[in-house]
């Protein structure tokens, strides 16, 4: 009888001791969300936390410090100024051992916060259930900015221009002051290549905020997309940090409505000690992890691969091609393809491309010449119907990409790569206020003596840019006239004149060209691609020397175009 007590007694301290192992072992995340009042939250771990609102996210506690300060904050909001989403309720909608993941709820979709206990920020994402057509859609941190002195893009790095600079300057435009000594001050100045973006963020002595996209599929537009990053804000010095998730800068406009469902991110908000090359490190790091096995999603997760390669149709490889997976059958341009999941690639020397981790659906291919050894190459390629599947490698047969015989082209201005590239201010940065008035009102270049630095990237004042050309013969073909602008702002038309004979025009509030803010905006390098054609009499041509010439006939400050390439060919 005793001896049973005992033996039961054993039982239940071995019992006992097994549960309270296993408690100690299943252990709860650090990580939190904590509710404060109806829409009040504060979440994050040990090492940082945020107070969330009903619109606006404060007080971000890191190392000591409140990073937001007097700043606003952060928020997400769409179409401009217009809405800034409101968050009616939040939970904890998944967690681990050493993870939760948050969801704000507002009308439009879900916001999440993946916050893992040793990471110092954040992975986000956003699921849209019903957002409306929108322009811009962003996410965005304005930050104290005596902690974020400095802002850094792939093409920009120093300290923000203070507000006090704006306060002595004169507003000469949109968010473009111009300085007592002649120089201007914008925020565009910080705007870059979307998808070249590696870290990108504010930064201080102390601490640094930076956004970290492994992966760009989830952006709108092509190579060329380009946005506002980082800024300072000119009413209130916030230090600005941009998330463009979706946006219009630098286009005409960008107007999509995405599926419910469509998924933003999981992209990475990372704080650190305002070191870049830790940036850089942690941007390797999510490269390399990227696409995330613990996004437990499985539209996410599916995920196939596309191989192929481009050949010309005369047999040489599409070397360098721009290779675009966008849109199955659309009639927009790969610019302005952005409701869905887009991947960019670049073609190599022998025209092979490869896109790996592509969403499982069906997309449309383009490719277009990048300059190089295709400056020449002005078609655009298109196919449809390309499908890719979970775990599997689509293999493409070759695809032949039927281009224009050489010899059919009677001259060429610049490199096809709808870009400035090699004409003269073109560089050396892609964003500069007002570069384009230094441009000179007239200008000559003779094809065959000139080169393309002769050329000027754009043209916006009362004057006349020419080409002269030399026939060896009389031409016994009519002729067609391609003009190719790598952006135009509306204020500036052009006649375009062929031995004195108007054939063509480029002109401000037509359909066939919509103004863009790109010009405008100090964008030197790039900004929405137009092709304009129109066809050539050979009766306007002539044996010997010919003139085209673009001349100005209206003119307003810092807009006009920029040029990518103008060129002839027999037809
Ligand atoms: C947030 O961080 C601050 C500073 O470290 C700390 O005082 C506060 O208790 C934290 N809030 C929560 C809810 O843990
Ligand atoms: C969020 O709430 C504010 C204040 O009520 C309102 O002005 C704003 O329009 C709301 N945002 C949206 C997207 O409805
Ligand atoms: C956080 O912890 C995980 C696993 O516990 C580890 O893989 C990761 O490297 C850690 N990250 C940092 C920044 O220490
Ligand atoms: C920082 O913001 C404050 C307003 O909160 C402003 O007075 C100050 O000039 C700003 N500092 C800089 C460097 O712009
Ligand atoms: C910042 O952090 C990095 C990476 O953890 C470290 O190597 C560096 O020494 C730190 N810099 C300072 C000034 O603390
Ligand atoms: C493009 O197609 C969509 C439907 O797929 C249509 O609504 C739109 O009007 C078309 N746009 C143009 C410019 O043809
Ligand atoms: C893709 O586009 C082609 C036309 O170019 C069309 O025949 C096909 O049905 C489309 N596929 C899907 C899945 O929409
Ligand atoms: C300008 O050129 C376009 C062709 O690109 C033509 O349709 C239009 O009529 C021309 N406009 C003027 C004002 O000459």
């Amino acid at each position: 009888m005793e001896h049973l007590q005992r033996i039961l007694r054993v039982i239940l301290f071995v019992a006992l001791l097994a549960n309270t192992v296993a408690r100690a072992t299943r252990s709860q995340p650090e990580s939190f969300l904590e509710q404060i009042e109806d829409t009040t939250w504060v979440l994050g771990n040990r090492l940082w936390n945020l107070t969330q609102g009903r619109q606006y996210g404060t007080k971000l506690w890191y190392n000591g410090k409140d990073l937001v300060g007097n700043a606003v904050g952060h928020y997400v909001s769409y179409n401009g100024a217009c809405c800034d989403l409101n968050w009616t309720s939040a939970a904890v909608v998944e967690s681990g051992s050493d993870h939760i993941n948050v969801r704000f709820r507002a009308k439009e979709g879900d916001f999440h916060w993946v916050i893992y206990d040793n990471l110092t920020g954040a992975y986000q994402y956003f699921v849209n259930h019903d957002l409306p057509v929108i322009g811009e859609f962003r996410t965005l941190w304005r930050l104290d900015n005596q902690s974020f002195p400095r802002g850094r893009t792939n093409n920009k790095d120093g300290v923000l221009p203070a507000l006090s600079e704006y306060a002595t300057a004169t507003n000469v435009q949109d968010e473009t002051w111009q300085k007592v000594d002649g120089s201007f001050l914008t925020k565009y100045d910080w705007s870059a290549f979307v998808r070249e973006q590696e870290y990108y963020g504010v930064y201080g002595n102390e601490v640094g905020s930076w956004y970290i996209h492994p992966s760009k599929d989830y952006f709108n537009g092509n190579h060329l997309k380009q946005e506002l990053v980082v800024h300072r804000e000119s009413k209130t010095g916030d230090a600005v940090q941009l998330n463009m998730i979706h946006g219009t800068h630098y286009q005409a406009l960008s107007s999509d409505q995405s599926a419910d469902g469509k998924t933003w991110g999981p992209w990475l908000w990372y704080l650190n000690n305002g070191s870049k090359m830790d940036a850089a490190h942690r941007w390797r790091k999510e490269e390399t992890a990227w696409p995330y096995n613990w996004f437990k999603d499985s539209a996410y997760q599916s995920r196939g691969a596309i191989q192929g390669r481009l050949v010309l149709s005369d047999g040489r490889p599409a070397a360098g091609a721009a290779v675009f997976l966008g849109d199955n059958n659309s009639n927009l341009t790969t610019l302005d393809q952005g409701r869905d999941y887009y991947y960019t690639t670049y073609a190599d020397e022998d025209g092979v491309f490869e896109i790996l981790s592509v969403r499982s659906g069906t997309y449309g291919l383009y490719a277009w010449s990048n300059g190089g050894n295709l400056a020449h190459i002005t078609t655009t390629l298109v196919r449809n119907n390309i499908v890719i599947s979970k775990d599997k490698q689509t293999e493409l047969e070759t695809i032949f990409w039927s281009s224009i015989d050489r010899n059919s082209r009677v001259f060429q201005i610049g490199d096809f790569d709808r870009q400035t590239t090699g004409f003269a201010l073109s560089s050396p940065t892609p964003y500069e206020h007002g570069r384009i008035a230094k441009v000179p009102a007239d200008n000559v270049v003779t094809v065959g003596k000139s080169t393309s630095s002769d050329w000027y990237f754009g043209q916006s004042s009362i004057g006349t840019h020419s080409i002269i050309f030399p026939l060896s013969s009389m031409p016994s073909r009519n002729a067609k006239l391609s003009v190719s602008l790598a952006g135009f702002s509306s204020g500036c038309s052009a006649d375009i004149l062929l031995n004195a004979v108007k054939i063509g025009n480029i002109t401000t509030n037509s359909a066939l060209l919509p103004s863009s803010q790109d010009t405008y905006r100090g964008a030197t390098r790039a900004g929405e691609w137009h092709l304009l054609e129109f066809p050539v009499e050979m009766s306007l041509l002539k044996n010997g020397d010919n003139t085209l010439s673009f001349k100005i006939t209206s003119s307003t400050l810092w807009r006009g175009w920029l040029w990518d390439s103008i060129f002839m060919d027999w037809v």
